[in-house]
């Protein structure tokens, strides 16, 4: 499994990290359905053995749930895993989900997530949404205590925009950035995703398969048939018409790329998103040890500048049918260099 670099960081993480909402399980907001907890520990010990050095996780996903699965499955292996968490997303006791950034309560989260994890200090600590805006700066002085503490050793943030890492840059560093990053969306590629090359703050690329969709796997007939309480039936608009009916052709598209490479549409979806300059790693979210043994050889795939046009003329494609106006990038953003 490749490594690098994480930013200003002196973690080295497998460009593959392992995901774990949907570890969370069900009963809940923004559950995926029924998950067996020993599915999921299963699938954490089993892509140790794949190389995978980093698990990222949350508070809210599944209410604290995903946390305590975590921190079982690694119970003797703390110094096998980096750990990464977050905060800012909290619950009440009717589990009604809000945000709140103010220092008491991410003092109070990161005790609750290392109880949670039974760990002693947090790899990576990420401020989960920039919600509200005008307590980021407070949120950011507080993580940097932390990590004077020695609770986390570095802090990062998740959904930012440039305007709102250069705020908190002010206060102190940010090794990295981690926001959704696929083939269906490509928002960063605007200005963030070179802001971060060049300010030396990794990005880890979430939601790498479009929530499973970029696997291939799911037509209109399988995602009718997904759980009621899977979010992704009613709330993820890539699942739904108007976009479904396009990104079901794309697939097709991208099956036939997959094919004369001899690997699958997720790995293709996921050797793209680790194939540019400032991507650090994709989080690929894991139900079970099967779909790690698919998703971990990833890293080892490089995509030729051939294979990325194609893919680029395809998602112009795609972009057309369904009227997307990208609005100009500053520059393209490069290919990962230094290998
Ligand atoms: N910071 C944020 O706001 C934020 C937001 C989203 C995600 N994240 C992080 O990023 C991680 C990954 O994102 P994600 O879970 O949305 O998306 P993803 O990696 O794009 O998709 C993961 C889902 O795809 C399916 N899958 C995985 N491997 C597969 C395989 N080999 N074959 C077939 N299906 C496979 C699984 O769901 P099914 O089997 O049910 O289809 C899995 O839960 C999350 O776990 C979380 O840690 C962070």
């Amino acid at each position: 499994m490749k490594t690098r670099k994480l930013g200003s960081s002196d973690l080295n993480l497998s460009v593959i990290g392992l995901g774990a909402w949907a570890i969370g399980g069900s009963g809940w907001a923004y559950g995926w359905g029924d998950q067996s907890d020993k599915n999921s520990v299963e699938a954490i010990k089993r892509s140790l053995d794949l190389g995978v050095n980093w698990i990222d996780t949350a508070p809210v996903y599944g209410l604290g749930h995903s946390e305590e699965i975590v921190g079982k499955a690694i119970k003797g292996l703390r110094d096998k895993f980096y750990i990464a968490t977050k905060c800012g997303l909290i619950w009440d006791a009717k589990g009604k989900l809000g945000y709140d950034l103010s220092a008491q309560s991410v003092k109070k989260e990161v005790e609750n997530s290392l109880a949670r994890l039974k760990i002693s200090y947090i790899d990576l600590y990420q401020i989960h949404w920039p919600f509200p805006d005008d307590k980021i700066e407070e949120a950011w002085e507080e993580i940097m205590r932390l990590k004077d503490e020695g609770k986390i050793r570095y802090g990062g943030v998740s959904n930012f925009n440039v305007p709102q890492i250069q705020r908190i840059l002010k206060i102190g560093p940010v090794v990295s950035l981690q926001p959704p990053y696929n083939m269906l969306n490509r928002a960063i590629e605007k200005d963030i995703i070179n802001f971060c090359a060049d300010s030396n703050i990794g990005i880890v690329a979430y939601s790498p398969m479009s929530c499973g969709l970029l696997t291939g796997k799911y037509d209109g007939a399988k995602i009718s048939s997904l759980p009621e309480d899977d979010w992704r039936k009613k709330e993820n608009g890539e699942f739904r018409e108007p976009k479904l009916e396009v990104n079901l052709w794309l697939i097709e598209e991208l099956k036939k790329v997959a094919d004369k490479l001899d690997i699958t549409v997720a790995q293709l979806s996921l050797a793209w998103v680790i194939n540019r300059e400032a991507v650090t790693a994709a989080i690929t979210g894991t139900r079970n040890k099967k779909q790690i043994e698919e998703t971990a050889p990833a890293s080892g795939i490089i995509l030729s500048v051939a294979i990325m046009d194609r893919i680029g003329k395809l998602l112009k494609i795609r972009d057309e049918k369904l009227g997307i106006i990208h609005e100009p990038r500053k520059s393209l953003p490069r290919k990962y260099k230094g290998e």
